[in-house]
């Protein structure tokens, strides 16, 4: 392991907040989303923190339902347009925009992520998603959402196109000799000639390379398939992780397939989500947990968290203690330790089961919520860098722009201090941000094997 590895901060866009109930602080904003100054001042904030990127998911669908749960996920802007509007007031944070390959065509894809790639000098990064919600389907003309294997089998074509059209012009094509009239030198521009399972692409695409060469690619699934389209294309994963066993064992699969696809592992990043509910003092942290608890709007359904721990709580007290952990149908040491996570929130070993419910509402997303002084949370993140569990963290802020500043305030100069997180930008581009260096396009590869050959 490389001993000069130093973590990589990007933020997870939930404008509401992390937190269900995040945007009904007295002092939060609950109408971010659609405030194009407010998307400004976060990003900017995230560059002063010299954090790595800015990431902003995107679903296909929506419903007024969701406004209890998922208030920042049921109505936001599409990430190109936002994107575009935050690389004209920064200059070095990274940019990720989340497309579906399920719904979209490659020619578009690489058009837009080169075109994004221009508009930031070299900071964009395309989020390879295949389409979380299935209601997606009814919004393209379809019947339904394909399944899991129809869905990978499309990506991994489309992804490859991309990378493909994003090489058609090679980096030297451009003549632009005003004596001659030469544009460009035709032989330097390739096309394409694609004609696969899914697609036929003739190429070439009408954008030059990339400034990055290569876009940096992120994925997010869970599936065999999709670990797999991450392992063989992806320079970031991103995972919702709770314990820190599963953490490691997800990154130690991840890190063990890239030598099948001759990768190497500092060429991926594994980066979980991370919510920290930082407060100057431990005890303040915990009375802002408090009150973000109090004001979750819910009607209290216990099944979904009676799966989670393996015991049925319909049949107790909502404010009576927790059944004896031993009746779980889970191994005893995974459960003590999920419950092990909402005490620490809760400060105290005697939850009750309303207890435990609040702090399953507010990871319903499936990340870690942290509750604690910068130390404390400084001490977590320490403990699963470290401890090969993560690379870095997708911080996922429980209410904005307040729990946003204070992990910048607080908790990144400590990080500073323990020398795990950069002072400075290396470089100004994404790739640059995490050690990757600009790829040669896949014609000037052939140009040199050939001389090499000759
Ligand atoms: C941190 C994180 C972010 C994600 N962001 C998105 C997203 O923006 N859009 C989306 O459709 N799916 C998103 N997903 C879902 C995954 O892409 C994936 O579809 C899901 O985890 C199910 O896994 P599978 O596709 O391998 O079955 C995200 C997942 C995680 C863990």
């Amino acid at each position: 392991m490389n001993s000069n590895r130093k973590l990589h901060l990007g933020l997870f866009l939930f404008s509401t907040g992390y937190h269900p109930a995040g945007w009904r602080l007295t002092e939060s904003v609950a109408d971010g989303a659609f405030d194009p100054k407010f998307l400004q001042r976060v990003a900017q904030r995230l560059e002063e923190a010299k954090f790595d990127f800015f990431f902003l998911g995107d679903a296909l669908a929506s419903s007024a339902d969701m406004q209890y749960q998922f208030p920042s996920q049921m109505v936001r802007m599409e990430p190109f347009t936002m994107i575009a509007h935050l690389t004209a007031v920064t200059d070095k944070i990274g940019l990720i925009v989340t497309a579906n390959t399920t719904y979209a065509e490659p020619y578009h894809i690489a058009r837009q992520t080169a075109s994004l790639d221009y508009l930031s000098s070299g900071r964009t990064a395309w989020n390879v998603v295949t389409g979380a919600d299935a209601r997606a389907a009814q919004n393209f003309s379809r019947e339904k959402h394909w399944d899991n294997a129809r869905r990978y089998d499309y990506a991994e074509e489309f992804v490859q196109i991309v990378k493909d059209l994003w090489d058609s012009w090679e980096d030297d094509v451009f003549v632009r000799d005003k004596a001659t009239g030469v544009y460009v030198d035709e032989t330097k521009v390739h096309a394409l000639n694609h004609k696969g399972a899914h697609f036929s692409v003739a190429g070439p695409l009408n954008v030059a390379r990339p400034p990055q060469g290569q876009i940096p690619l992120l994925s997010a699934g869970t599936s065999e398939r999709s670990q797999e389209l991450g392992a063989q294309f992806s320079n970031v994963i991103f995972t919702g992780q709770v314990l820190l066993e599963d953490a490691q064992a997800f990154y130690a699969s991840i890190k063990g397939k890239l030598a099948k696809y001759g990768r190497s592992k500092d060429e991926l990043f594994i980066m979980p989500g991370l919510a920290p509910l930082v407060g100057r003092t431990e005890e303040e942290a915990r009375a802002k947990y408090r009150e973000l608890s109090e004001l979750l709007v819910t009607n209290f359904d216990l099944k979904p968290l009676s799966d989670r721990i393996g015991i049925d709580l319909t049949a107790y007290p909502l404010d009576g203690p927790l059944p004896e952990l031993s009746l779980s149908t889970l191994p005893i040491k995974e459960v003590t330790a999920i419950v092990g996570l909402a005490q620490k929130a809760s400060g105290h070993a005697d939850i009750t089961v309303r207890e435990l419910f609040h702090y399953f509402s507010a990871i319903a997303r499936g990340h870690r919520l942290i509750v604690g002084s910068p130390e404390q949370i400084a001490d977590q993140m320490e403990e699963w860098f470290v401890g090969e569990a993560a690379d870095g963290f997708n911080i996922c802020p429980p209410y904005l722009p307040g729990g946003l500043d204070l992990f910048i305030d607080l908790v990144v100069p400590e990080l500073q201090r323990r020398g795990l997180f950069r002072i400075e930008y290396e470089g100004s581009t994404f790739r640059e941000h995490f050690g990757l260096s600009r790829p040669e396009s896949v014609w000037a590869k052939q140009k040199q094997a050939a001389l090499q050959g000759e």
